[in-house]
Formats: structure tokens, sequence, C-alpha cells
């Protein structure tokens, strides 16, 4: 079987048009969404998500006010510029990039975010009402991952689904949401880690594999069964002398077999990628109607 390619930037541009729409029609009411953007330091990576980010923010009329910050900065200055955001009704979400540098402290940073501008999901009000089945903003990458299935047409209730890592930002709370009672989770849920024993014993069984582990190659053919769905999350660099930059970007799954054997597959980039930022743009938009009163 040869599977069909999950087209991440379509199904995120189809969300954000419906976005595009629903901001127009807050500006109508008078209400701007806006977003607060905070990168400290300079890793290349950072610096180009963020600049994604911002742009998505434009194209869809979201107000974003950035703001670039040296690795020198203080604890305390971080503090006070989240402080202010907090207060600034302008703002109706917070992005603190991760990861910061070295020397300060992220989570004093994201426990200062106000959990209703936490847009993404990280404050631990946020986790722990999501983690109950309250209302909360979830988080992105999650999020996203949930919507291409469902986008999709993949049947997530009653799935074997393995996730392989266990990261606070994909693998814990993606767990989570799948197994809620809920029209987007009710699936059988397993977890696997460095530690797991056996990690192909897992994967082979599985309807859906998550793969968000941070290292090519980590699943290969062999490892997944014929007509599963994957979904890849890794974003890694390799070096490649054939490109301008000096590298290329592939994920944690070997794409070129597992398409082979998959029924469906998410590439890298244009996969999760392009879902996560548009959960973000969902989040704040979400958020800007709450602050108003509107009842969402
Ligand atoms: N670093 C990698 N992914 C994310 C994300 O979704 N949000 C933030 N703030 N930092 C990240």
């Amino acid at each position: 079987m040869t599977a069909r390619i999950i087209d991440g930037k379509q199904v995120a541009a189809e969300m954000r048009a419906e976005l595009k729409a629903e901001v127009a029609r807050l500006k109508e009411q008078g209400i701007i969404p806006g977003l607060g953007v905070v990168l400290v330091g300079d890793d290349p990576a950072s610096k180009s998500y963020v600049t994604a980010k911002e742009r998505a923010c434009e194209e869809i009329g979201i107000y974003s006010d950035d703001n670039r910050l040296d690795a020198s900065i203080s604890q305390r200055e971080l503090m006070a510029l989240v402080e202010k955001m907090n207060g600034d009704p302008k703002i109706n979400g917070i992005l603190v990039q991760s990861p910061l540098p070295d020397g300060l402290n992220e989570p004093e940073v994201v426990l200062a975010i106000d959990p209703a501008k936490d847009v993404d999901g990280f404050h631990p009000v946020n986790v722990g009402k999501m983690v109950i089945g309250e209302k909360a903003f979830w988080p992105c990458t999650p999020h996203g991952i949930i919507q291409m299935l469902i986008h999709s047409g993949v049947t997530i209730e009653g799935a074997d689904i393995v996730i392989v890592g266990r990261g606070n930002l994909v693998g814990k709370p993606l767990a989570n949401l799948l197994i809620q009672k809920s029209n987007m989770g009710n699936a059988t849920v397993t977890v696997c880690h460095t530690r797991t024993k056996n990690l192909s014993n897992h994967t082979k069984r599985a309807d859906i594999v998550v793969a968000a582990v941070g290292r090519p190659n980590t699943i290969t053919a062999d490892m997944v069964k014929d007509g599963a769905v994957v979904i890849d999350v890794g974003v890694n660099r390799v070096e490649d002398a054939t490109k301008k930059r000096g590298y290329r970007l592939v994920g944690d799954v070997d794409f070129e077999t597992v398409k082979e054997k998959a029924s469906l597959i998410t590439p890298v980039p244009g996969g999760v990628g392009p879902m996560t930022i548009t959960m973000l743009l969902y989040n704040t938009v979400e958020s800007a109607k709450r602050a108003a009163g509107l009842d969402v």
C-alpha cells in the first residue's frame, strides 16, 4: 500500500480561512484579537518558528506585539514583561517561545502568564483542566494533530494509538486528549519512551502511530502495520551539502519506506507544523471572544 499524504498545509489553510472570516466579523464589533510574542536569544529554529507565527497572525488579521529580547535579559525583566502583557487589554494571548536560554527559569515564566491568556496551554491551570476534561486552552501541537486526523476522516474513537515520546509539549498532553470521553477522544492510548522494552511490539499493533521524539529514523517500515496512520511530529535538521543552507529538515519517521506501508502519513515539513501555528491562532481568537464576554 502506498500512503495518502496528509497535507497539513491544506488542512491549516482551510482552518485559517474560517478563522480569518471570524476575525473579520469580530472586527465589525470592535474586537481585535491580539497576541504578545516573546523571543529571547537568537536560536535559529526558535527565530523561524516565531517569524512564522507572527506572519500567520498578520495573514488572518490578528494583531501581534513582537518582543525580541537579548539572551542577557534578567529573569526579573522577563517576568515584568509578562506582567505587563497580563494587564494589557489589547493582548489576548501570550506566547513565550520555548526553550528559553540557559539561566532563565522557564517554569516560573509560564506560571506568571495569566491562564486566561495562556494560548499555548502550558500553564498548570490549563494542563490540569485539560486532564480532568474541563474547558481549557489545549496545547497547540496535540490539538493540531487531532484536527488533522478528523479532517482526514480518521476514526479516533476505539483506535489503538501508540505515541512515541512522553514530552510535556506533545506526548503527555496528546495522550490525555485522546483518552477523554469526547468526540475527539475515546481512543486506547499507549505512551512509549526511552525506557520502553520493545518499542516495535507496541508500534506494530497500532492503528495510529504518533512519533514525537526528536530523532530521525526512529520509526521504520518494519515497525508499523499495513494500513496504519502515521503522524510525524519530529523536526530534525540533518546536514545536506546539496542545500544552500547546508541542512534539510526530516521528521522522526523514515518517510520513504514507511509511506509504502501506511495508509496515511504526514510529511516533514508541511505536516504537523502548520497545524501547530493554526491552533495558536484558534486559541488567540477564542481568548479574544472570552475576554469580550462572547459565549464560547
Ligand atoms: N517551542 C516549540 N514549540 C513551541 C510551542 O508550541 N510554543 C512555545 N511557546 N514554544 C515552543
